[in-house]
């Protein structure tokens, strides 16, 4: 085919534009009326993507709209029988212009159409082959080859298959939206294999299971529970930050928190004064008790259990100690034995002040411990949990060490972190994902991901982003995903999230998405959102939303030269995952 021509296709003649607005025209589409016996050789449907002929250029549209004019409309029945005379117009929405010499496509609409330009019909592989060429962009100088991420089809075109450089589908997050049963998990399974497939790396955190055994050659952990495929796994809880542990713990701001904190101080004294024997001076008591000799007489205790006994002991010592040992102590991670938490806040229950000696802790003070009873059970509690077992045990590796060898191993591709076992109760779900999220942002601040970028995956995203938890004194919200969102494009750590209630996702979050797949979505406000999240999708183009099909989406974003419909490709065989409903025909009846 002559490439000059290839564009345009006398024979596919559509019809001529008879209106020009902004952002669409309205044109004639004569041969759009399906004559009886003959529906299937009409031309011209809502949906269909058309070249309008301007001269050097034409403009890439959409048709939204086709009817018959009102006028018209009477003389359609009782004309059925003879020769049909009817006119159907039609409106297109436009998209982007494409060169007809070099079949560029570029953003926007940059010549005018005027009326009585000819409409044509796409032709599938021209229109897949400019498309494709637009998305590509230029090669990295030195490359031959370029890396792509296969996407599907344009729906309704054969042939047209679609595939995106990474940097441009992940070099901003990416959002995958869609009501429930609209093909969001099995999106996400498709750019999660095509991501292996390209050697790259990518994390899944799956909140159902359902992608248990289903990314090639993926390393899988879950938490809480070990599956068949999935040895067990838990989060250090040295590795929680402080904050999320006051969030989990809600200490009431009287007596509570000033001793949880003190506890926290205290702890943190004795790994500092152990971790260092000869700064000070220590003696070994009867029951192996330590005494650290702060100053020459006045002392710091530590109980063979490691905590710092208070009760009449010398509250200078302390305090001097706390001093020198600051930049020692300086951590905003759980960096503690928190088992032996509640002793500590016990040992804290002292009064402050004593007449018998000056400088010293007084005794044990019942009123204060009473105060702290509450909080002491609650810790006990969460210690002894089974749902809070992945964060406070040592069952299972280390999640910690394993995304660091992941990281580090060329050889390693994927990693799939279960979360179905993990409980609901105590927000041990929220805090957990947040936590790893904060872990990966630490590493990414540290440049580690400069080399070797990184893309989280995260379905069911509206279960855990932008939450907080905790009462009105601690209040934490959970925003690690936040500020992946905000800072990671730059350290080459980026998101790709999957939710079903776009409305749920915080504002920041949304403002920061790159490229986003909306599959059908049936609520109002959901679509809203997303319209207002993204220029790009018009009114035109999100009236096809509610109607997609399964596993189709449009895609938009700042790289798409247009909002496309594309037929996503389904995953492989064994890549798809298994997410079923209740099933009642096996288990009714
Ligand atoms: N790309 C696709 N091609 C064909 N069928 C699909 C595709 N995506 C989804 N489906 C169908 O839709 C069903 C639901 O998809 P799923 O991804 O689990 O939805 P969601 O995660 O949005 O609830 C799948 O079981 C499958 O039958
Ligand atoms: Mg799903």
């Amino acid at each position: 085919m002559d490439p000059v021509n290839a564009l345009i296709d006398q024979d596919k003649r559509l019809g001529t534009v008879t209106r020009v607005s902004a952002a669409s025209i309205e044109l004639t589409v004569p041969l759009a009326l399906a004559a009886s016996g003959q529906r299937g050789l009409a031309r011209g449907a809502t949906g269909d993507f058309v070249f309008i002929d301007c001269d050097k250029e034409c403009i890439l549209g959409r048709i939204t709209e086709v009817a018959i004019p009102d006028r018209q409309r009477p003389g359609l029945e009782r004309q059925m029988e003879s020769e049909v005379i009817a006119e159907p117009q039609g409106r297109a929405q436009l998209l982007a212009t494409v060169s007809k010499t070099t079949h560029k496509v570029t953003r926007g609409i940059n010549v005018k159409p005027r009326v009585g330009d000819g409409v044509f019909l796409a032709d599938g592989s021209a229109l897949a082959t400019a498309i494709q060429e637009a998305l590509q962009g230029e090669m990295e100088p030195g490359q031959t080859e370029r890396l792509l991420v296969n996407l599907g089809r344009l729906s309704g075109i054969t042939d047209s298959f679609i595939a995106m450089p990474p940097e441009k589908l992940f070099g901003r997050h990416c959002g995958v939206f869609g009501a429930t049963g609209g093909g969001k998990s099995w999106t996400l399974s498709k750019l999660l294999n095509e991501i292996v497939r390209l050697k790259g790396k990518c994390i899944l955190f799956d909140p159902t299971g359902e992608f248990q055994g289903k990314v090639s050659g993926a390393t899988e952990f879950s938490f809480s529970q070990a599956t068949e495929k999935q040895p067990l796994a838990h989060f250090p809880y040295k590795k929680l930050s402080e904050v999320d542990l006051y969030a989990l713990l809600t200490p009431s701001a009287q007596a509570q928190g000033p001793n949880l904190r003190s506890a926290i101080k205290s702890l943190r004294l004795v790994s500092a004064l152990r971790k260092e024997p000869y700064r000070y001076r220590m003696e070994k008591v009867a029951g192996d008790h330590q005494q650290f000799y702060i100053t020459e007489n006045a002392f710091v205790e530590v109980r063979r259990s490691g905590v710092i006994r208070k009760a009449g002991k010398s509250r200078n010592a302390v305090s001097l100690a706390l001093i020198a040992l600051t930049s020692e102590m300086d951590s905003h991670h759980c960096d503690f034995d928190v088992r032996l938490l509640s002793d500590q806040i016990r040992e804290e229950c002292v009064k402050q002040y004593t007449n018998d000696e000056m400088g010293n802790y007084g005794q044990h003070d019942d009123f204060l411990l009473g105060n702290c009873n509450s909080l002491n059970v609650r810790i006990e509690n969460y210690l002894s949990s089974p749902e809070m077992r992945c964060l406070f045990s040592d069952d299972g590796v280390d999640i910690c060490a394993v995304l660091d060898e992941f990281i580090t191993d060329p050889n390693q591709h994927a990693l799939v972190l279960s979360f179905e076992h993990v409980s609901y109760k105590y927000n041990t779900r929220e805090l957990l994902l947040n936590s790893l999220g904060r872990y990966l942002l630490g590493l990414a601040r540290k440049n580690t991901f400069q080399n070797q970028p990184l893309v989280c995956f995260l379905d069911e995203a509206h279960q855990f982003i932008g939450r907080s938890i905790g009462d009105d004194a601690n209040q934490v919200s959970l925003d690690a995903f936040g500020l992946i969102a905000k800072e990671g494009r730059k350290y080459g750590l980026t998101t790709a999230i999957a939710t079903q209630r776009p409305r749920d996702v915080p504002s920041d979050v949304l403002s920061q998405l790159g490229t986003l797949f909306v599959h059908r979505l049936t609520n109002d406000r959901d679509r809203e959102t997303i319209e207002r999240a993204c220029g790009d999708l018009d009114r035109d183009a999100a009236a096809f939303i509610p109607s997609l099909a399964q596993g189709e989406a449009i895609v938009v974003g700042p790289e798409l030269p247009a909002p496309l419909p594309i037929l996503i490709d389904s995953p492989e065989k064994g890549q798809q995952p298994s997410s079923h409903g209740p099933r009642y025909q096996a288990f009714w009846g």
